[in-house]
């Protein structure tokens, strides 16, 4: 079998797989299979405590090498030792980086095989973190994963949603898919893309909300999530630590992002708050305006001829952010109008209290909700900038660069 258009950057990479001692380590089995799919070839090396979770030899089965278990293992050092090993790698993804093996990285500790691979390599590292989401979010963890940025390491996932103790958070392997899907986005750019938001947190929200009016039914609206993904992307890329608060959407979570999964105004609220403090915070999100005052416990029956819908406002998440007192370096919204775009736009720059606006048209042929393309304008107190119809993803680029001028300015 050989890789879809998406892994083909993979095809003929070497890839040193680093396994580390958590219950996620069962995955990295699919990893490789995956990676092979692709075209690469693939080494394994496993700590002590990989090995208490899964066997060296369902590695060397998938691989098709012998897999590395220890410094000390002369066999295995004559047939290629640990530094020429290093060498041999074009790419090292650790996978699942445990809270443990963070910290060791981090701190350039060589005290066993998988440790020194990686401190010997010149290759670009990416690292797959898994663990308890309070491991997680350890203010400890928090500053190695900021270290290992700050030297360029790569960072997918983790994912939020149940961990193997029984609870829920972030702290969940990426899929094999989204760190195949990672390490093929970065097969050729890895040294190249400007680290220019490394040490800084961003917060981005993306999607619509859905306000359910019964069980079986919900108020929604027709935005992708698009634009507010490819944003969350591109800070990744640039070094920011991002957290994407999503709304229902059916799209990959971002490499490198921290993805929380909501589903109305008021949690989509929760989770934003519950994210910060951040450096950045960009509202993407087609946030709902209003909710049912109280949702019907059970489904409406079409009773009569006409229906009201008894609404309140929902909080405006973005304005609220805007008016934190522990203030955030800069704070974008987003405007999707239909007409007098400009006049919209800086009013709700000035009701907000934002540091900038990104507004676009939505309802033409080109661009708008659904669109993987669109054209936007941003305006900021001093000035403005047009981005001329382009990708999203191109467009999320370019608005990242405007975001690293604003915050330099
Ligand atoms: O006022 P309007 O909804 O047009 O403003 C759009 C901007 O405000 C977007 O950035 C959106 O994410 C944000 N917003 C919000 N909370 C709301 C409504 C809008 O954060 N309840």
């Amino acid at each position: 079998m050989t890789g879809s258009d998406k892994t083909q950057g993979l095809a003929g990479r070497r890839l040193l797989l680093c396994v580390g001692g958590g219950i996620a380590a069962y995955k990295a089995l699919e990893l490789v299979r995956r990676l092979r799919d692709a075209g690469a070839q693939v080494q394994v090396a496993m700590t002590a405590g990989a090995q208490q979770f899964v066997t060296p030899l369902s590695f060397q089965a998938l691989s098709g090498h012998p897999t590395r278990t220890s410094l000390w293992d002369s066999a295995a050092e004559q047939a290629m030792g640990h530094i020429e090993l290093a060498r041999w790698a074009d790419q090292v993804i650790v996978a699942p980086a445990t809270a443990d093996l963070m910290a060791r990285l981090a701190h350039g500790l060589a005290d066993d095989l998988v440790t020194t691979l990686c401190l010997a390599t010149t290759a670009p590292v990416m690292i797959a973190p898994a663990m308890n989401h309070r491991m997680w979010e350890h203010p400890a963890t928090q500053g190695n994963l900021a270290t290992l940025r700050g030297r360029g390491v790569r960072v997918v996932g983790p994912n939020d949603g149940p961990l193997a103790e029984g609870e829920s958070g972030p702290g969940r392997l990426a899929e094999p898919g989204e760190i195949v899907a990672a390490l093929a986005n970065h097969a050729d750019d890895a040294p190249s893309v400007p680290q220019d938001l490394a040490g800084l947190k961003v917060v981005v929200s993306a999607g619509p909300t859905y306000e359910d009016l019964d069980p079986v039914r919900y108020l929604g609206n027709r935005s992708s999530g698009k634009m507010g993904f490819a944003v969350a992307a591109s800070a990744a890329k640039r070094g920011a630590a991002v957290t994407l608060v999503a709304g229902p959407v059916h799209l990959p979570t971002p490499a490198g992002v921290t993805r929380v999964d909501v589903r109305s105004a008021a949690q989509m609220h929760q989770a934003v708050f519950a994210a910060l403090p951040a450096d950045v915070y960009i509202g993407a999100a087609a946030v709902a305006d209003y909710t049912p005052r109280v949702p019907a416990a059970d489904k409406i029956k079409k009773s009569s001829e006409s229906l009201a819908l008894d609404l309140v406002r929902t909080p405006d998440i973005l304005a609220e952010v805007a008016a934190q007192t522990q203030a955030l370096k800069l704070v974008v919204g987003f405007a999707a109008e239909t007409n007098n775009v400009a006049e919209y736009a800086r009013k709700k720059l000035e009701a907000k209290r934002l540091d900038m606006i990104v507004a676009n048209r939505v309802g033409i042929a080109d661009g708008g909700f659904e669109s993987d393309r669109n054209a936007m304008t941003a305006y900021w107190k001093e000035g403005e900038r047009s981005f001329a119809s382009a990708p999203k993803t191109q467009l999320a680029d370019e608005l990242i660069d405007l975001i690293v001028e604003r915050l330099n300015a």
